[in-house]
């Protein structure tokens, strides 16, 4: 078992199969029927990089992420909490989670995971209208963003303008069939790395396409001069 780039997610190798995991901030509490071990009283909680695309970025090779222990997160595209539980193990309770959707069928399942979990809290908004939430959470040090829609990039900086310190990371998950499905997915994924090279305010630290583990989707890491 070994911490992937300080990233304070951790890699299993077995043979050719590779597993991740975090380390439980809430020991002895799953909630979604996930893998766990413990060494030397520690408790692991496996990530799945089919289930989240985090996690595919971590194992296709993200090196950078931005997040630490003590981070408060805005994560808008929470839906049930399953990423959203991870990022709050690797925050710790030193951080903070605030977990958005604008669906409340799964806002109802993210308020029973945020229950357990005392750095997370739940937000049923819509991320279009950061005006809305803007006095519940505060400035933050990261913008975590997977809503699939076709004006992601304007939802992201609409947040990452109201929320986002200066210094802090933006971490985004296209879609790229969302944006423009007449074109081919690395056209769109081109189009969003020079349209991030163009802005003042972001420079690009990291990209990774997630096939095989989602089709058609890139994860990018941007940091906030
Ligand atoms: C692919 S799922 C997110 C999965 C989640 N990030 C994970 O890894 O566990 C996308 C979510 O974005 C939410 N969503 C889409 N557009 C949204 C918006 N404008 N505001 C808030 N949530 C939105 C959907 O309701 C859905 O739950």
């Amino acid at each position: 078992m070994e911490e992937i780039n300080k990233l304070r997610v951790y890699r299993k190798k077995d043979g050719r199969k590779e597993s991740f995991y975090t380390r439980s901030a809430y020991p002895g509490y799953k909630g979604f029927s996930e893998n766990t071990f413990k060494v030397k009283k520690v408790e692991y909680r496996e990530i799945d990089p089919k289930r989240s695309k985090f996690a595919a970025a971590i194992a296709k090779g993200l090196s950078q992420t931005g997040i630490k222990e003590g981070s408060n997160v805005l994560y808008l595209g929470a839906s049930h909490g399953y990423t959203a539980s991870f990022i709050s193990d690797i925050v710790g309770k030193q951080g903070f989670v605030f977990a958005l959707d604008f669906a409340p069928g799964v806002v109802r399942d993210l308020v029973f995971v945020c229950e357990k979990r005392g750095n997370m809290a739940p937000l049923l908004e819509d991320a279009n209208h950061p005006e809305r939430y803007k006095g519940i959470v505060p400035m933050v040090d990261v913008v975590f963003q997977d809503v699939a829609q076709r004006d992601q990039l304007g939802v992201f900086l609409k947040n990452c303008s109201a929320f986002l310190k200066s210094g802090g990371f933006g971490l985004l998950a296209v879609k790229a069939r969302s944006i423009d499905v007449t074109k081919k997915p690395r056209e769109v994924f081109k189009e969003v790395k020079d349209f991030f090279d163009e802005q003042q305010d972001f420079v690009v630290v990291d990209y990774r396409e997630l096939s095989p583990f989602e089709k058609d989707h890139a994860f990018f890491v941007v940091k906030k001069k």
